[in-house]
């Protein structure tokens, strides 16, 4: 494990990924007393902001993101504040930049400098060459990027190569919060770590696998920059294809950043791509209109945000995917994400087969596990059971076999995403961080599934806020002859 590294720069800093995750993130490890004494977090973007005001904007998102309640632990609340200041730095501006290196120099540390920029990514390179000229990269700076890396893969080439011409690969910390879920990392444990799945992780016993991350809020006031992404890249590239690649790659030889990766860079080769007619038939676009959800009236995707322009941008996406290769032949992944659905969770069912032979009269249900990583973390494996009766009639039942993480681990133990992360990067620890093969192969796969929608025109589809989806994602699978679990 590397040098601590001392100052956070959060560039976007009073943006809402900034207090909605990073600062309550930082303030849980704050509390477990894993910030070293001389961090400080400077916030930075092209607003002017005072330091006090931004203090106070951060505590309000601590308030209402945070784990713990501020106003519980004041003193902690207070030394996380002390360490907060803003500057006011526009992205093309070298003088900007300067003053930012002699704040810097104004505090204490060990010069070793973690630059996060939580901004779209048409900001990347000019903040990292910016950062360069004035003399604020050594070889102990790290940077973590924001996904979307880019908006699709020559995009995401051309900002690796020239964020690579600044910092080294290995102080390149791309990130994608879900790998830092504590669920996210037990799929290792889950799968690797245990005698039983293994053997019947493959074709012969698994029928299908879905993988949902369904949202109950909307766009918000993120319309505009989400009128520019869509679901597909803001969270199928990204999100669901690592949770994809988890599930279906081969055992990595060690667990360390190199062999995770060389596993998902296999798997994402293997992903059949989605072209030509298949576009329409494996690929369903969603887009929320007005609805209702617990008596609240919700707005469409079009009126969301301070200056609603109509725009055609794919706010639900539900995918029919097929991976190439000797274990997963035949087995098909659903996968679908979705904003302003019914409910927020995100859940891999595995589907296995049916028993081969039945020696009952009764129907049996084939296995299933169930792995949710939010909002609670839970394991089910759902199994036949003879239910208890007197008259010793046979009456099978499918019942849970269930771990809660929540009832077996104090919740607040659980690290969040963001925590996990970027604890990890301040002690310089990339396993959980993505390689910029890896975003270019998934690249490589979801820009031609952005090209066939366009090239054949495929619609998208309104579904109300509220629901889960447009009709024609549950037809995606009763194609199959299958059903989506949905949140029980
Ligand atoms: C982000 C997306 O990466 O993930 C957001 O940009 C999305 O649009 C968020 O809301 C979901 O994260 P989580 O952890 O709440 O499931």
């Amino acid at each position: 494990i590397n040098e601590k590294a001392c100052n956070l720069i959060l560039f976007g800093g009073n943006g809402d990924l900034s207090y909605r995750k990073l600062l309550p993130a930082l303030f849980n490890l704050e509390r477990k007393e894993m910030l070293h004494d001389d961090l400080n977090i400077i916030g930075c973007s092209r607003t002017e902001l005072s330091d006090e005001v931004f203090q106070s904007e951060a505590l309000e998102g601590l308030k209402e993101n945070a784990t713990s309640n501020p106003d519980e632990s004041p003193e902690i609340t207070q030394r996380f504040l002390n360490r907060l200041s803003f500057l006011s730095v526009d992205a093309s501006d070298t003088n900007d930049f300067q003053q930012l290196k002699q704040h810097l120099s104004s505090l204490k540390g060990n010069g070793c400098h973690i630059y996060y920029l939580a901004t779209p990514p048409g900001l990347f390179v000019p903040i990292c060459q910016h950062l360069e000229a004035v003399g604020l990269v050594n070889d102990k700076s790290r940077l973590i990027i924001e996904k979307p890396i880019g908006y699709n893969l020559d995009s995401s080439i051309e900002i690796n190569d020239q964020v690579a011409a600044v910092f080294a690969e290995d102080n390149i910390y791309r990130i994608d919060h879900y790998m830092g879920k504590s669920a996210v990392q037990n799929l290792l444990a889950l799968r690797f770590a245990n005698v039983m799945f293994e053997p019947l992780w493959n074709q012969n016993y698994i029928d299908h696998v879905q993988i949902t991350v369904s949202e109950s809020v909307g766009v918000g006031n993120r319309k505009s920059f989400y009128d520019n992404v869509g679901a597909l890249r803001d969270m199928v590239q990204n999100h669901l294809l690592q949770l994809l690649a988890l599930i279906a790659m081969e055992p990595p030889t060690h667990l360390n950043p190199e062999a995770l990766k060389h596993e998902k860079i296999k798997v994402f080769r293997s992903l059949r791509p989605i072209e030509g007619k298949r576009t329409k038939y494996n690929t369903v676009r969603g887009q929320y209109s007005a609805g209702e959800l617990d008596g609240e009236s919700l707005p469409a995707y079009n009126q969301e945000g301070d200056n609603p322009k109509p725009s055609n941008t794919e706010s639900f996406v539900a995918l029919k995917v097929d991976i190439d290769n000797w274990r997963w032949s035949g087995v098909p992944f659903y996968l679908r994400t979705g904003k302003r659905l019914s409910s927020r969770y995100a859940e891999i069912d595995i589907q296995f087969k049916e028993i081969h032979h039945s020696i009952f009269k009764l129907p049996t249900k084939a296995n299933r596990l169930i792995i949710r990583l939010q909002p609670k973390d839970s394991i089910q494996l759902m199994l036949m059971n003879q239910e208890p009766n007197l008259s010793g009639a046979v009456n099978l039942v499918s019942d849970p076999l269930n771990l809660s993480f929540t009832d077996q681990y104090d919740p607040a133990d659980i690290p969040k995403g963001y925590e996990r992360l970027l604890y990890d990067c301040i002690i310089g620890d990339p396993t959980l961080f993505m390689s910029r093969y890896e975003v270019e192969e998934a690249w490589r796969w979801t820009d031609t599934i952005l090209a066939g929608w366009e090239e054949f025109d495929v619609p998208v589809l309104y579904y109300p806020a509220g629901s889960m989806g447009p009709d024609a994602a549950e037809q995606l699978l009763a194609k199959d002859g299958r059903k989506w679990f949905n949140n029980n």
